[in-house]
């Protein structure tokens, strides 16, 4: 054995002494149908608006929090990879409110592995700070309800509320303890599809976080607020009553809406590529021919294609025939945040 793995085995041993307290979880990523964009209170993370999302079941992350004494401040691996920095102390600040209200103030060591493939432009910070908060509440002994895993899971990524409950979520605004997620409908309500068409595998330059605070220098944002209840309270009927062609044209309404709202912002956020402005021209020519299907799209250039479960293989299949698509992958709805073994 080499001083090396000595050394390892030792911290091994170390790390799995008495004092530590361990728990693990599971959480899948959503996409927004009804889109959050800009904050009533950035700190908080309370949404100017209400929201409404699908979790993506063939999308997650795992994430393993071990509160251990003797550890000299928190660790961040992050598929293998150790941060520091902003996304450790981003981190740290999500176990701040979970080690207060346990009474406690342990380190933890965090253990997170993702099958998003990096680099593949899809926002993880949802399915991230959901497995975060469920995992980080049950090592510190905390026994929460969905609703309080769902208001810790928007302290640090406000979609990370909606990643806690099952299925369809709808994240309402309010104050800091009423602005939480609940879902409206269970995955198995509606076999939609989230074909997600990676449009660039650059590094967004403004992530949501800086995104957010910009929304209220556009003068669309006012407009954009005002109008989201009727597009919400459409895309809620409609989804249950699972209604695509009634449904669709909401969800690619909001999603333009908030991209006006972005690129009208001081200073402007483009997130469209062409190739997006292709992906977007060739939905309505998919549904033309006769394929159901309808866009979103995020912060960023990736353009997500959201159809019934029959007719994923064809949008695949047309969707990697536009120029400049990177990877194209489908996920159908998912389960809540939960704790795994
Ligand atoms: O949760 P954040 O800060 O990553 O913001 C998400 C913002 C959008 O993805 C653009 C919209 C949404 O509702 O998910």
């Amino acid at each position: 054995m080499s001083s090396k793995d000595f050394e390892n085995q030792q911290v091994g041993l170390r790390r799995q002494a008495a004092g530590e307290r361990r728990a693990t979880a599971l959480a899948h990523p959503n996409i927004a149908l009804i889109k959050y964009w800009g904050n009533q209170d950035d700190d908080l993370r309370l949404p100017a608006n209400p929201s409404l999302s699908m979790n993506l079941g063939d999308l997650q992350t795992v994430t393993a929090v071990t509160f251990d004494d003797r550890l000299p401040a928190d660790e961040l691996l992050i598929n293998g990879t150790e941060f520091s920095g902003p996304a450790l102390q981003r981190v740290t600040a999500s176990l701040d409110l979970v080690r207060r209200l346990a009474g406690i103030d342990t380190p933890a060591r965090i253990e997170s592995d993702s099958n998003v493939p990096v680099g593949s432009g899809i926002a993880s910070s949802s399915a991230a700070f959901a497995a975060l908060s469920v995992a980080a509440a049950a090592a510190a002994g905390l026994d929460l309800a969905e609703t309080a895993l769902s208001r810790l899971a928007r302290r640090g990524s406000g979609s990370a509320s909606r990643s806690v409950p099952a299925g369809y979520c709808e994240w309402v605004t309010g104050s800091d303890q009423t602005s939480v997620a609940t879902s409206i409908a269970p995955p198995d309500h509606w076999a939609l599809r989230d074909v997600v068409v990676v449009a660039s595998r650059a590094h967004k330059a403004v992530g949501s976080s800086g995104g957010h605070p910009l929304a209220r220098t556009s003068s669309l944002q006012a407009a954009r607020v005002a109008g989201v209840e009727a597009r919400l309270e459409a895309c809620r009927e409609t989804l249950l009553a699972r209604d695509l062609d009634r449904m669709g044209p909401v969800i690619e309404e909001d999603a333009v809406i908030m991209h006006a709202v972005m690129m009208s912002s001081r200073p402007p956020l483009y997130y469209w590529t062409p190739t997006t402005m292709a992906l977007i021209l060739a939905t309505q020519q998919w549904r033309a021919e006769g394929i159901p299907v309808y866009f979103t799209i995020d912060a960023g250039p990736n353009v997500h294609l959201i159809c019934e479960a029959p007719y994923a293989q064809a949008v695949e299949a047309q969707a990697r025939k536009i120029a400049g698509v990177q990877t194209v992958l489908a996920s159908q709805p998912g389960g809540p945040a939960r704790l795994v073994d």
